[in-house]
């Protein structure tokens, strides 16, 4: 005869789907101890509401690679190209994050990361092609132009210069790679990561895209400052 097992929240979670519920917890750690719990709490917000309705502003800003300005890479502080370390990058990633830097490996999207000793401690992609469900933008990128995205740094390593470095170190890798300019889509309202441009380069910005997702389905409008398209669509 099989034995019973009291009902309890956990073991019903762990009957729907093997291993959710570890999966949340840790998530919410690793979430917790990378971006602070101010900034975990507005990404969860944000995740959830915006399933169902999210409008965002970026301004589309692009470098010329003959314009930039050297970043100072921090004492202790090393960069390098991301060569398949899934262990070290493990402690940043929750699993919807793996998930994406899984795709982006595969489909050749390249990653750098800055390291203090064997800790990772930030990272960020750069794109020579889009593909919206990767980047998360049409943009109507030019191909003189890299895409430089999804730049993070670990909550208490910020303010020290490393997010600079990281932005500076892949637009010599655009310059190696090629291409004569770089560019970005950043949140009006994020002065960090607005500094990190202002300090590496001259910064020309293109012009604004809003994007408004309702019930998952994404449309953008563009305001381009300039006679060129922001947007394939
Ligand atoms: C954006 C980010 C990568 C910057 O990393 P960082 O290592 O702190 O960057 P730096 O130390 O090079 O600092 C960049 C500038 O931002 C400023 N800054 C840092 N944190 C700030 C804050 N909370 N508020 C206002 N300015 C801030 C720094 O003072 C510096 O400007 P300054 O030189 O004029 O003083 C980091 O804040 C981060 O990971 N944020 C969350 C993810 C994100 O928003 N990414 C960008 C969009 S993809």
């Amino acid at each position: 005869m099989s034995e019973r097992r009291p009902l309890s929240v956990e073991s019903s979670v762990e009957r729907a789907e093997p291993g959710t519920l570890q999966r949340v917890v840790r998530d919410l750690r690793v979430g917790r101890e990378t971006a602070g719990t101010r900034e975990l709490v507005s990404r969860v917000a944000r995740g959830l509401a915006g399933r169902v309705y999210r409008r965002e502003r970026y301004l589309v800003i692009e470098q010329r690679i003959d314009e930039l300005i050297e970043a100072r890479v921090p004492e202790g502080v090393r960069v390098s190209a991301f060569a398949d370390e899934w262990d070290a990058v493990a402690p940043l990633l929750t699993s919807a994050v793996r998930r994406q830097f899984e795709l982006r490996a595969r489909s050749g999207r390249a990653c750098l990361l800055a390291w203090r000793g064997d800790r990772v401690i930030g990272y960020t992609w750069m794109s020579t092609r889009i593909d919206p469900s990767i980047e998360g933008l049409p943009l109507a990128l030019p191909d003189s132009a890299a895409y430089l995205w999804d730049l993070f740094v670990i909550r208490r390593e910020r303010s020290a210069g490393i997010g600079t470095a990281l932005t500076g170190a892949r637009l010599a890798w655009t310059r190696e790679a090629g291409f004569d300019l770089g560019w970005r889509a950043i949140s009006p309202s994020n002065r960090p990561s607005a500094r990190t441009a202002e300090k590496t380069g001259a910064v020309r910005v293109l012009g604004e895209i809003q994007a408004l997702t309702r019930f998952g389905n994404s449309t953008y409008r563009e305001q381009p400052f300039e006679n060129r398209p922001l947007l394939t669509v």
